[in-house]
């Protein structure tokens, strides 16, 4: 049987992050946070001089298809410079947003992510985990919580640590973003067909991973 794979799509701020790391970490399975190798893309490409528009596509997508990056110990690699804090940035998500929209970058990562896929088991978060990158896996969640809600859990966050940002600001950001992800022409944001939805707006991250995981172990 192929290697097991838990996808958890979702908009920006809905938590996936959270939930799909903690998941991961209870059932002992890797983890891919796929974001971030957008947010390392745009970082790569913002160093190496190249504006993030699609004049400069095949230059991005070449960059991103061998791009010298190292998960370890919970710190991001790139080249072997620390860029954990650089890649967290409200910037960085915007420029993540705006590379993730060119459809050759997009393709140039695929097998990079799809080499997470090992035993015992993944758990992989992003906006097209299911519908594109994982299409097989035996189980997908699209997690949602309304904007108001994401809103005010991302700028708790960033005021937490020393970054001031206003709320109003910060909710147009994350509409800006959703807008973009869900407009674009390949791999928009979207609940797979056979995606479980799970809405955490009133929930804990404690309940949510509880409720993932019952529906995992439900499939077994
Ligand atoms: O999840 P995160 O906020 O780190 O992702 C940053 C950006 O990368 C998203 O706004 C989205 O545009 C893009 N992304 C994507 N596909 C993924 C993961 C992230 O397009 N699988």
């Amino acid at each position: 049987a192929r290697v097991p794979v838990i996808c958890v799509d979702g908009p920006t701020a809905s938590g996936k992050g959270t939930l799909a790391a903690e998941t991961a970490n209870r059932l002992g399975y890797h983890y891919l946070d796929s974001g971030a190798l957008y947010r390392i893309t745009a970082l790569a490409a913002l160093r190496a001089g190249l504006a993030l528009d699609t004049a400069h596509e095949p230059a991005i997508a070449t960059l991103a298809a061998t791009l010298p990056v190292r998960f370890h110990a919970g710190r991001v690699l790139l080249a072997g410079q620390d860029v954990t804090e650089a890649i967290r940035t409200e910037e960085a998500g915007m420029n993540a947003s705006r590379v993730s929209a060119l459809p050759a970058v997009r393709a140039a990562l695929v097998d990079l992510q799809q080499s997470f896929r090992r035993l015992p088991g993944l758990v992989a978060d992003g906006r097209d985990m299911g519908t594109v990158i994982f299409p097989d896996a035996p189980m997908k969640v699209f997690l949602t919580a309304s904007a108001a809600r994401r809103a005010e859990r991302r700028h708790k966050q960033l005021i937490s640590k020393g970054n001031p940002v206003t709320l109003d600001a910060l909710r147009a950001d994350l509409e800006a973003r959703d807008a973009r992800d869900s407009q674009r022409a390949v791999a928009p944001l979207k609940p797979a067909q056979d995606a479980l939805l799970l809405d955490n707006s009133e929930q804990s991250v404690e309940d949510s991973v509880a409720q993932v995981l019952a529906w995992w172990q439900a499939r077994q």
